[in-house]
């Protein structure tokens, strides 16, 4: 199958959070099952083109959408970890992403984040014919690619254009928080028409949604795991579109992502200070001891070092965590977080780690090689998610043989086996599960995990188990697959 991936973030390119992991590995593992897959992003002034060896492929293309022109250019390079060539095309406009920040700067949104992902979105489309290349499938992620399904469906020039007519779309949404609300002149700059907007189509409480627009547009919709994917279809989690959602039910799959095993692997993770398998976990002692150390905490006997690594925000459940802290931090866990986001979380953490020295280390900022040595040389790590739609560290996490503590929700709850003496002893355990989300139920866990290990021998167990369950992205990749297969169908 020809297979494109329309997302603003791919990693190593640019990343914010779990996105750019997703579309940076799976297209990878479906090109080496045979397919001809491809990717396109925004080219962000953060990129280094030189480094990744950008070339010119289109040099100039005009985009007229017949209401706006914009000129761009598109370029392109090989996706670096791929043994199968994965080309990664790059769309070129300086005065709309060559700015310092993804989607904004200082806690602010760019007010013409409507135009910019407008252009990237008519671009993907206008590239394609440049060079004459028409996938089977378009696969979109999230709202910045959500109205490539409504041009397709329903732009004049477009969706009458017999190039474009065979393809079908996958849209994968990854947050329904994030749900790419502006203001409704859109349609006509767009030059989109104003029938599709209504509570039926892409309006959402009288505005655009470019979510809802790949929502209700595209041939067929995933989510990043099976929970997830009822959960939305709840009023709790729906975040206001869970109507629309329970309409397409029969065309929503949910698919747990994976982990690249390119980057995320303790037996060749170059970022880590010793490497490490089931097999053999002494090389985890030195990563301990260097994160210890990094963080300037005190080591104290029978005490595990828990870790956090996430974009600071009220999903992620620090609510509960502040809470909980006195109670954890009575039971002498060591803590260790990695973070930006939100002012009032980065600042507890802050003084937190102010009031507890050698006992809670913090780094307000992102940083790559130390996420890696949070998840070797931890003990455990801390996910209370109020929701969750996959989550990725949890799933790292087991790879180093990092006890996971998380919330029974979504992706958490498909991918983790609570802990207790039976399910250890059978091999089945991997972490640490809670169901209600308050802060007695979070301490309550937290406890727990510190008792299972002052057992060592009980919890090396656990540590082996989690290590060796499999979460490749090989799985979920065959399962994309056949919702491509669903959609060529129709
Ligand atoms: P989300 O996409 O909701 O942020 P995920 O668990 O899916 O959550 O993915 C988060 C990804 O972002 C992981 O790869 C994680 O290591 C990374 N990450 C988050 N915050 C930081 C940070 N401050 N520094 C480095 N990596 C980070
Ligand atoms: C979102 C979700 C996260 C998921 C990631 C990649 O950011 O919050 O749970 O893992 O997308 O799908």
């Amino acid at each position: 199958m020809k297979i494109l991936f329309v997302s603003s973030e791919v990693s190593p390119f640019a990343k914010t959070g779990g996105l750019a992991d997703v579309v940076g590995a799976l297209p990878q593992y479906l090109a080496r099952r045979g397919h001809d897959v491809r990717v396109v992003m925004p080219l962000y002034k953060s990129i280094d083109t030189y480094a990744h060896r950008l070339i010119p492929l289109l040099p100039e293309i005009i985009v007229d959408w017949g209401t706006d022109r914009i000129s761009g250019e598109v370029m392109r390079c090989s996706h670096p970890s791929s043994p199968a060539d994965v080309p990664m095309y790059f769309i070129a406009q300086e005065l709309l992403f060559d700015r310092d920040g993804l989607y904004g700067e200082a806690g602010q949104d760019y007010f013409d984040n409507d135009r910019r992902f407008a252009f990237f979105n008519f671009a993907t489309l206008w590239m394609l014919k440049g060079l004459n290349w028409s996938p089977d499938v378009i696969h979109l992620n999230d709202w910045q690619a959500g109205m490539v399904a409504a041009l397709l469906k329903h732009h004049p020039i477009i969706s009458e254009d017999d190039f474009y007519r065979r393809i079908r779309t996958v849209f994968t949404i990854h947050n329904m928080a994030y749900q790419g609300l502006f203001h409704h002149d859109m349609m006509p700059r767009m030059n989109l028409p104003w029938y599709i907007y209504n509570p039926d189509g892409i309006e959402f409480h009288n505005q655009v949604s470019t979510l809802k627009a790949g929502i209700v547009f595209s041939d067929r919709i995933t989510t990043v795991s099976p929970t997830y994917a009822k959960e939305i279809q709840t009023e709790e989690h729906g975040a206001g579109m869970d109507g629309v959602l329970r309409l397409r039910a029969r065309e929503l799959d949910g698919i747990l992502n994976g982990i690249d095993d390119d980057v995320w692997n303790p037996e060749t993770d170059a970022l880590i200070p010793a490497n490490y398998s089931a097999d053999d976990t002494s090389g985890k002692a030195k990563c301990r001891k260097a994160l210890l150390k990094q963080f300037g905490i005190k080591d104290k006997a029978g005490a595990p070092v828990i870790g956090m690594i996430s974009r600071l925000v009220d999903q992620k459940g620090f609510d509960i965590v502040a809470k909980a802290m006195p109670e954890i931090l009575a039971t002498g866990a060591r803590i260790v977080l990695l973070g930006t986001g939100e002012a009032k979380h980065e600042e507890f953490f802050r003084s937190l780690a102010a009031r507890n020295p050698g006992q809670v280390g913090v780094a307000i900022e992102y940083n790559e090689k130390t996420a890696h040595l949070i998840e070797a040389g931890s003990d455990c790590f801390l996910m209370p998610s109020y929701f969750e739609p996959s989550g990725l560290n949890q799933l790292y996490s087991m790879r180093y043989g990092t006890i996971p503590i998380v919330r029974g929700v979504g992706g958490l709850k498909d991918s983790i086996e609570h802990a207790n003496k039976k399910t250890i002893t059978a091999g089945k355990a991997t972490g640490f599960v809670f169901e209600r989300y308050t802060a007695g139920a979070l301490q309550q866990m937290v406890k727990r995990a510190v008792q299972c290990y002052q057992d060592q021998k009980l919890w090396q167990k656990l540590v082996k188990d989690a290590m060796t369950k499999d979460f490749t992205w090989d799985r979920s990749a065959k399962e994309y697959e056949k919702v491509y297969k669903k959609t060529m169908k129709k």
